[in-house]
């Protein structure tokens, strides 16, 4: 049988490395696909260097839109990323009748909507498994090996820049900056980091994957989004003197009593003791809660040449498999049938439910710790712990001064909102008052 033939737009780190892997595995990959799949054409503004990747008997052409138009190609992979000619472009591969691979989270998060209805209407498909987690298959889990299951949570360390920040700094007590630098050194970086430290990349991962655990539209402009960047040594330190580590984790809930569903990129307390604590460095993990299968999780590489490529080429296999499929046959793309997916609202983080870690520069005087524990109380705010240590940053000034540390119990964000501004408002509180949300994930 014919080979497929694939054009590729963008050919930088992850093309590449597609190509290379699709060279090298190529016989493997054909007794798997059952066809050849071949990268004919490949569009880069920059022709050498993509000429340099390729080698000969690949047609190289600046405009990604000759590959496009040429009837021959049956796969259009786009790896430019971004919101804005990514976007026209795979609208216009689409309208042209080819299926695409992408590995462009942004886009899918923004505009998955309209992407998988023009899809849809034109019966040809769009694969993603690059665009959440890189290498670890977690699309194909979600909505292939988990299909049994009503999913109740997800939780996923799905940024390995801010994961490498973090792990940095705790292991090696480095500031936020020096680390960072490392990290876009090191090449995880996103072309402009504020995407990654601002947790927006993982947000644009986890809305795809809520959208495909709960059967809705991809939500992302729902999300509520908080990074790392205000991250304080001393309160990574305390976080382990009482047994947790601090993770930017991308959160997805179903919560049944308010018929709506949490999601949610922030900071985040995990007993040291769970595996997802212990994922270090650029790695990715994702930990599923299923009602069947109970608690599964997903650990690999999230980012890099190789890894993302190994998500790519799996993508070409899969469309590869079911070209001949009648359109109706095929996984959906959110994993619920596209006239079966619900309205569920994404909950306003005022009606998030979870624990809190709370740290409270304060005056070290009698009353102090009494005044702010009945703040919390007269909010219904269970403690769970609490913990005074003299504040090492404030040097001298510190001398009449203490960090009290207070974890509590499950509570409504909003009534923390209330209690916080409470507590801010006692003339013993010397500080503002630092909060981050803390998970148990069991
Ligand atoms: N910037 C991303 C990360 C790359 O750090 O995980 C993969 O999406």
């Amino acid at each position: 049988m014919k080979p497929i033939q694939v054009g590729l737009l963008g050919i930088g780190t992850v093309g590449g490395g597609s190509f290379e892997v699709l060279r090298r595995n190529q016989e493997e990959i054909r007794r798997r696909a059952g066809r050849g799949i071949e990268i004919t054409m490949v569009a880069d503004l920059d022709t050498k260097r993509a000429r340099a990747i390729v080698g000969d008997g690949v047609e190289v052409v600046a405009d990604a839109r000759a590959v496009i138009a040429n009837p021959q190609i049956d796969i259009v992979i786009e790896l430019i990323g971004g919101y804005g000619i990514a976007r026209t472009l795979v609208m216009e591969a689409i309208a042209a009748g080819k299926h695409v691979v992408t590995a462009n989270k942004a886009l899918l998060a923004v505009h998955g909507t309209e992407i998988f209805a023009a899809a849809q209407a034109k019966g040809v498909m769009v694969a993603f498994e690059a665009a959440v987690a890189g290498g670890i298959p977690i699309i194909k889990a979600l909505r292939e090996g988990l299909s049994a299951n009503r999913i109740d949570w997800i939780a996923g360390i799905i940024n390995g820049t801010t994961n490498f920040i973090l792990s940095e700094m705790r292991s090696k007590g480095l500031d936020f900056d020096g680390v960072l630098k490392q990290a876009q050194a090191l090449g995880y970086a996103e072309a402009d980091p504020t995407f990654d430290i601002e947790g927006i990349d993982a947000a644009h991962k986890a809305s795809i994957m809520s959208a495909i655990a709960f059967g809705t539209p991809v939500q992302f402009e729902r999300a509520y989004v908080e990074g790392v960047t205000q991250l304080q040594a001393a309160d990574i330190r305390y976080a382990e003197q009482l047994g947790y580590r601090i993770k930017l984790l991308g959160i997805t809930k179903r919560r049944e009593d308010a018929q709506g569903i949490e999601l949610r990129v922030h900071p985040t307390l995990v007993p040291a003791t769970r595996l997802i604590a212990n994922v270090e460095g650029a790695m990715n993990a994702v930990v599923v809660q299923g009602d069947a299968v109970g608690t599964t999780l997903y650990y690999g590489k999230g980012a890099g040449a190789e890894p993302t490529a190994s998500a790519v080429v799996a993508d070409l296999v899969d469309v590869t498999r079911l070209i001949t499929a009648d359109p109706d046959h095929r996984v959906p793309h959110l994993a619920f049938q596209p006239g079966s997916l619900a309205a569920t609202p994404i909950l306003p983080i005022e009606q998030v439910i979870t624990a809190f870690y709370l740290r409270l520069q304060v005056a070290d005087e009698a009353g102090v710790l009494a005044n702010i524990t009945r703040i919390l109380a007269e909010h219904a705010i269970s403690i769970d712990a609490v913990l005074q240590r003299p504040n090492r940053e404030a040097g001298a000034a510190g001398e009449h001064q203490t960090d009290l540390i207070i974890l509590t119990h499950d509570t409504l964000e909003g009534h923390m909102n209330d209690a916080l501004a409470k507590m801010q408002a006692l003339p013993s509180v010397l500080a503002p008052i630092v909060r981050i949300r803390k998970e148990e994930l069991s």
